[in-house]
């Protein structure tokens, strides 16, 4: 039962801080600023010779994928990228012996990511899975993994698992890293990030009535607009992704740098933007990017460390500052927040949304 909240999703949303906990339990090595993963089945001679990361999931888990390979490469140097397992499957992909395959799935039966993991298999690739279910069928078809503890997820928008998923591929990352160059005081830092994760997610849960009244306002228009840059790109991703599938509302999310080569046409009145403004050397850049929105009369709702100037931006939502690097994980739950009361706003059926299945076993 939804234990006294109106809707799975929202009581998902603030089991976060608890998820999230599960999934660091047991996993954070203090004295050597590193993470333990005992289910990956490769010790670090192994590891050493991986050379790129494919990260492979379909939905959320896709962008989370894109979060994680950020993650991997900023603190481990190894190239990696996440790909939908939906296309991956189809177009005959190349496998490498020094390539990591990583399949990312709450539910652990979505068809196409396990179609996917069997072809590296049968190619003879190496595939982890990042899952959440115990036992599933992508978990029993991949060589190791990391299970993400973040418990049953009902509602058929990922929300904890979404968390959970990129916190696995922070452990992950954090590993990679110490077994490369990563150094201890880095290492440190991410350890440190990652314990304070939970009580940051609770501050930001602690705004939810100011959002709701955001979302009720913003969710009045033709269509929403996300933007990120660089970290910020694959929430923007997730965050239109989110309002498209639990409200209806037409949501695009586009790199910040990239508005300006085509989607600022769309920039209007009726057709708001959230943009992801984290205090980080790239931010003068994305102020910029709200100066050319609101000169073109587009309203702007911010998700940012400190609220812009109010020239730049309509409205913002203020999340605690963790490590750069651990930053878009904060930033995302605004926008489920967000998205969540844009639906119970617009009273649409938030737990099982039109035309979608919480797991797509089939073709
Ligand atoms: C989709 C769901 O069909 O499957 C999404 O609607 C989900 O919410 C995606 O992200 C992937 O599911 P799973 O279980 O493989 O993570």
């Amino acid at each position: 039962d939804t234990a006294g909240h109106a809707h799975f999703l929202v009581k998902e949303i603030h089991e976060q801080p608890a998820a999230v906990e599960r999934t660091l339990s047991g996993r954070l090595d203090e004295r050597f600023a590193t993470a333990h993963l005992g289910g990956l089945n490769m010790d670090a001679r192994e590891l050493r010779d991986i050379r790129r990361v494919k990260i492979i999931g379909c939905g959320s888990a896709y962008y989370a994928g894109q979060m994680g390979a950020q993650l991997i490469e900023e603190l481990a140097r190894i190239p990696a990228d996440s790909e939908p397992a939906s296309e991956f499957r189809y177009r005959n992909p190349v496998i490498e012996a020094d390539t990591l395959y990583v399949a990312v799935s709450q539910s652990g039966e979505t068809y196409d990511t396990l179609a996917a993991v069997q072809e590296v298999k049968r190619k003879g690739g190496r595939v982890l899975g990042v899952v959440n279910t115990v036992g599933s069928a992508i978990a029993r078809a991949c060589d190791g993994g990391i299970y993400l503890h973040a418990g049953p997820e009902i509602s058929v928008a990922s929300t904890k698992a979404f968390t959970s998923t990129v916190v696995a591929f922070a452990l992950l990352a954090l590993h990679f890293g110490r077994i490369n160059d990563l150094s201890p005081a880095d290492g440190r830092r991410i350890v440190e990030g990652l314990k304070a994760l939970p009580g940051q997610i609770r501050e930001i849960l602690e705004q939810e009535k100011e959002i709701a009244e955001l979302a009720a306002e913003y969710a009045n228009c033709q269509g929403m607009m996300f933007i990120g840059r660089v970290r910020g790109y694959p929430v923007a991703r997730e965050g239109a992704q989110k309002l498209k599938e639990i409200s209806y509302v037409h949501a695009e999310a586009y790199p910040a740098s990239e508005l300006k080569h085509g989607p600022l046409a769309l920039i209007s009145p009726e057709l708001p933007t959230v943009a992801l403004v984290p205090d980080d050397e790239l931010l003068d850049k994305n102020l910029t990017t709200l100066g050319e929105i609101r000169a073109r009369a587009g309203r702007v709702l911010a998700i940012a460390h400190r609220a812009p100037d109010p020239k730049l931006a309509n409205h913002s939502v203020l999340v605690p500052r963790n490590e750069p690097e651990l930053d878009p994980l904060l930033l995302n739950i605004p926008l489920q927040l967000l998205a969540y009361h844009a639906a119970v706003a617009l009273e649409r059926d938030v737990d099982k949304p039109r035309n979608l299945a919480k797991s797509v076993t089939v073709e």
